[in-house]
């Protein structure tokens, strides 16, 4: 009977007017107001007239045990709160307690005994007359007003206190006359309201900050640029078809706040416990809050994410977990996803604060690939071992590192620790203290013994005894693994051992994206492979296999062909065939490669659109890429092109649109409907695909920035030279290309280009109808200029209009201008 779905889905009975306490009415259900004498609870609620699309009552978020009074959606199948009014102070039944108007505030009581205790108010310092009225708006506004004989003043509103939801028409900024600001603050977790560690909140500088427990910022958005109408670090905006901001800065407050410009989208900002803000839109069609973009990109980022002794990766499920040797402090807060307790030592150090150093009895444990915890100690000590010894001496070292001759230390928690991917650049080794008995015995590579930094004559014997001790580990592992191949269907499944030495232990790098990079390897039969390491796999084991299993089965001359797979555990890996001379950036943008002629970039433009067009319209299930752009285009050796990466959408599920939504690069690429929040159809891939094509074109990325500073978008200069009929799109083409291209292909090229960018889907050609355009089967007429091209033209004279700059500047390997990509601020 409390089950949460009593107050979601069941239809409001009006029989509970009898339900009643003390000398007040309750309210009718289905009603949007509170007047005085009335109250709500238990399961009672009001609706916001007008639309219906807000709803207001007590509610319990998931399986807490407590309930809030708050504002929910009510048009939306997944409970999605946009205001909680007794964050801090919960009740536990929701039938003793109420919602009422008490002495012309709102207020919230509990209990059946007189007096009731006030769990929550208004606290207004004046308050109104004692015929004042609570309201539900259909924007979720909930207000009070009190009426006099012919006024009507608002006393308060929910829009002034905003919880964790920013919805339209909130003010988030800073009252001057009051110097209070209005922010948001996140959830502690997903089941409790109470205000968790991360606020979002507007400086004086007129940009955001992500704070820290209200002291520490580690996001900027940067300072808002009126003319680009954007944040000058949230590029992202410059795709925004839905959003109107407006910044206010006057004597009396400066804040920002916006309007949805189609206000059947639904769609929101929050301020979530993982400490990110996010923009979601409703999408009815899959009944889930589609998240197209969240700052800071990587969860990582977040500052203390995963608290004392935890380390982030942004390659698990879960982000979080806990260094060798610790554990969850509260594993109850972790399984909802607040890391922010972190994690205890399952053995407390013999050598403590008030215990005597104990040599023999702590360790080190050698961790790699990890990027160092937050405010070291630099010590001018010299080598490794020096540097280990100090920390061992030092009872409160905790860790220490030993990197480009330098020595830190670490004392107390430590925090901000994160685990990369195996051979990342930026990885860097630390060495964790932990008692001798969490550490496992020798024979294993990452325990050093402390006891024996005696001399560094036997430090230095050691280091040889752990090379061998090494060594043969590594030899063992690698008899141990071997041949664990075997046939699944058209596929190979790999046992992870044989890719390790497939790849010699992954060392040659020939590529990578937001999914995961990919390693040349060499097989047992000595045929050449692509072996792409997965990260941020959240499918189960028998959805991958199924998965991957359809793909295997997709075979086509223009489609790069899946040999086999590895599946242990969170270990995934796909392996292609090997494509020589790699991707289509690679030729197309490389200043150091011979240009393409163009007859090899027309029949690459039509290989493409076949492989596409027999995912599209040729396979049993219709597949949609969504991330078609050069770099998943493959070259073989005769310069075939071949797609990758298909099918990668489905298998990567909601991990893919979050990874393709906040990976710089590719949105310039991504069609319309990913922002806007509408289902994607295989016309999606028709508008990348088109907007790649504009880049065989011109030989260079869509958008360029020139010496002065002043950023071009190629594809709306090519449809305003097609739309004005003239005869020179010659003057288009890729200078290095002289000229030498066949002006029919040419002329049909940017035709199909430019339909394949229309704004609206149904404008679009089908990829089989582009293969009839290419093929010169069919023929086509001039396109108008899409509306998103207009937009993005620029004003030549203007200097400061600048567009796509972050998804080129990926791109460019000789810019150094644009600094975009410093977008995270830790103090
Ligand atoms: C609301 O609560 C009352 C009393 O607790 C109960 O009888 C009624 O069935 C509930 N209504 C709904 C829609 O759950
Ligand atoms: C509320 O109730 C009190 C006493 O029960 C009564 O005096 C007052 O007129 C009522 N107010 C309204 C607005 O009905
Ligand atoms: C509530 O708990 C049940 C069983 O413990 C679990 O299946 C369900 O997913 C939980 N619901 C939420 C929203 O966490
Ligand atoms: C509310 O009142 C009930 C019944 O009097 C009591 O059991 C409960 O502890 C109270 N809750 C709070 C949060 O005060
Ligand atoms: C109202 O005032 C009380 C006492 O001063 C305070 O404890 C409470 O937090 C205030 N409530 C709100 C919503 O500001
Ligand atoms: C009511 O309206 C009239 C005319 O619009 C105005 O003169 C009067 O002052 C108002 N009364 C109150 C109490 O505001
Ligand atoms: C608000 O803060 C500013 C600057 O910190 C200060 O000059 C001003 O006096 C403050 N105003 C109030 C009302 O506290
Ligand atoms: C947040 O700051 C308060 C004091 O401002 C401090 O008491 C509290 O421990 C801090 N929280 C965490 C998780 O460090
Ligand atoms: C955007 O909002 C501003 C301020 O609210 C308004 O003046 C403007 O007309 C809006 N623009 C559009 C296109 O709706
Ligand atoms: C600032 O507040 C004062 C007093 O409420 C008001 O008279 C003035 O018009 C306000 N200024 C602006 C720009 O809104
Ligand atoms: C607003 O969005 C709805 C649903 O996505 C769509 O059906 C409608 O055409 C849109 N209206 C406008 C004016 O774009
Ligand atoms: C956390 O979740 C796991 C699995 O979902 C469960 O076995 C465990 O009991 C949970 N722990 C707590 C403290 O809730």
């Amino acid at each position: 009977m409390e089950s949460r779905n009593d107050s979601w889905s069941r239809p409001p009975l009006l029989l509970l007017l009898l339900f009643c306490l003390c000398a007040n009415v309750s309210i009718s259900l289905g009603s949007d107001t509170i007047s005085a004498n009335e109250s709500l609870s238990g399961n009672q609620t009001l609706v916001s007239s007008g639309g219906g699309n807000f709803r207001l009552g007590f509610f319990r978020p998931g399986n807490s045990s407590f309930y809030y009074v708050g504002i929910w959606y009510n048009k939306v199948s997944v409970p999605t709160f946009a205001w909680v009014a007794n964050r801090e102070a919960p009740v536990t039944d929701p039938s003793t307690a109420q919602l009422k108007i008490l002495d012309g505030n709102l207020v919230i009581v509990n209990g059946s005994s007189s007096p009731q205790s006030t769990l929550w108010s208004t606290n207004l310092s004046s308050p109104g007359s004692s015929s004042a009225q609570a309201m539900l708006l259909d924007n979720g506004n909930f207000v009070l007003r009190s009426h006099g004989s012919n006024t009507s003043r608002t006393l308060w509103q929910s829009f002034d206190h905003p919880t964790n939801t920013w919805l339209p028409g909130v003010k988030i900024g800073i009252n001057k006359r009051t110097n209070r600001s209005q922010l948001l603050t996140s959830w502690k977790n997903q089941e409790d309201a109470a205000p968790g560690l991360f606020s979002l909140q507007l400086q004086p500088s007129s940009e955001y900050y992500i704070y820290w427990n209200m002291s520490e910022h580690f996001w900027t958005s940067g300072t808002w640029d009126p003319q680009g109408r954007l944040f000058s670090l949230v590029p992202e905006m410059r795709l925004n078809y839905i959003y109107n901001f407006s910044f206010v800065d006057n004597e009396n407050e400066s804040y920002f706040t916006y309007s949805v410009y189609n206000t059947s989208i639904l769609s929101r900002f929050i301020m979530d416990f993982s400490g990110q803000v996010k923009q979601l839109s409703w999408l009815e069609t899959t009944k889930q809050w589609n998240l197209f973009w969240s700052m800071p990109r990587q969860q990582c980022e977040v500052y203390r994410l995963c608290g004392p002794f935890g380390v982030c990766s942004e390659t698990t499920d879960n982000f979080c977990q806990c260094l060798q040797g610790f554990t969850q402090k509260s594993p109850s807060e972790w399984n909802l996803s607040d890391w922010s307790g972190g994690c205890r030592r399952v053995t407390n150090l013999s050598c403590g604060p008030n215990k005597p150093a104990n040599l023999r009895n702590d360790r080190f444990v050698e961790l790699t690939y990890m990027k160092l915890p937050e405010n070291p100690q630099s010590l001018g000590v010299e080598g490794t071992v020096g540097c280990q010894a100090v920390c061992l001496n030092n009872c409160s070292c905790t860790a220490y590192a030993y990197e480009d001759g330098t020595c830190s230390i670490w004392t107390g928690d430590l925090y901000n620790v994160q685990k990369y991917g195996q051979g990342n650049s930026n990885g860097k080794t630390l060495y964790l203290r932990l008692a001798a008995s969490d550490v496992p015995e020798s024979g294993n590579k990452s325990g050093t013994s402390a006891g024996i930094i005696a001399g560094s004559a036997t430090a230095a014997a050691a280091v040889v005894l752990l090379a061998i001790v090494l060594f043969g580990a590594w030899r063992w592992r690698r008899a141990a693994g071997r041949s664990s191949t075997s046939q699944e269907g058209s596929l190979l499944a790999f046992g992870y051992r044989d890719l390790q030495t497939a790849t010699r232990n992954f060392s040659e790098k020939l590529g990578g994206g937001g999914f995961g990079s990919v390693f040349k390897g060499t097989l047992a039969d000595s045929s050449i492979v692509a072996v792409k390491q997965l990260e941020g796999m959240s499918q189960g084991e028998k959805q991958f296999r199924t998965e991957v299993s359809t793909i295997g089965t997709i075979q086509h001359v223009n489609l790069v062909r899946l040999r086999g797979f590895c599946s242990e555990g969170t270990r995934k890996l796909l392996v292609y065939e090997y494509m020589p001379n790699r991707s289509l950036d690679f030729h197309l943008f490389s200043p150091s490669n011979a240009p393409l002629d163009w007859g090899t970039r027309y029949q690459i433009a039509l290989g493409t659109a076949r492989g596409l067009t027999y995912l599209h319209e040729k396979c049993r299930d219709c597949i949609i890429h969504c991330d078609i752009k050069p770099e998943n285009i493959l070259l073989d050796a005769e310069f075939c092109p071949k797609v990758a990466d298909f099918g990668l959408a489905k298998l990567m599920g909601r991990e893919f649109s979050r990874v393709l939504t906040t990976m710089r690069g590719t949105r310039g690429y991504l069609a319309p409907e990913w922002i806007s929040g509408v289902a994607i159809t295989t016309k999606a891939d028709v508008y990348s695909y088109g907007m790649m094509l504009f880049e065989f074109i011109s030989g260079r990325r869509n958008s360029q920035q020139s010496e002065d500073g002043r950023v071009h978008f190629f594809p709306t200069l090519a449809a305003k030279k097609l739309a004005e009929g003239k005869d020179d799109l010659i003057e288009l083409i890729d200078p290095r290309l002289e000229r030498a291209a066949d002006m029919d292909e040419l002329v049909r090229l940017c035709r199909v280009a430019c339909w394949c960018v229309q704004d609206e889907e149904k404008d679009r050609p089908s990829m089989g109808q582009v293969v009839q355009i290419l093929e010169g089967v069919v023929d086509v007429t001039t396109p108008p200029i899409p509306r998103s091209l207009q937009v993005f033209s620029y004003d030549e004279n203007q200097e400061h209009i600048v567009f796509f700059t972050e998804s080129s500047s990926s791109g460019l390997s000789s810019n150094s201008r644009s600094n975009t990509s410093t977008n995270s601020i830790t103090q």
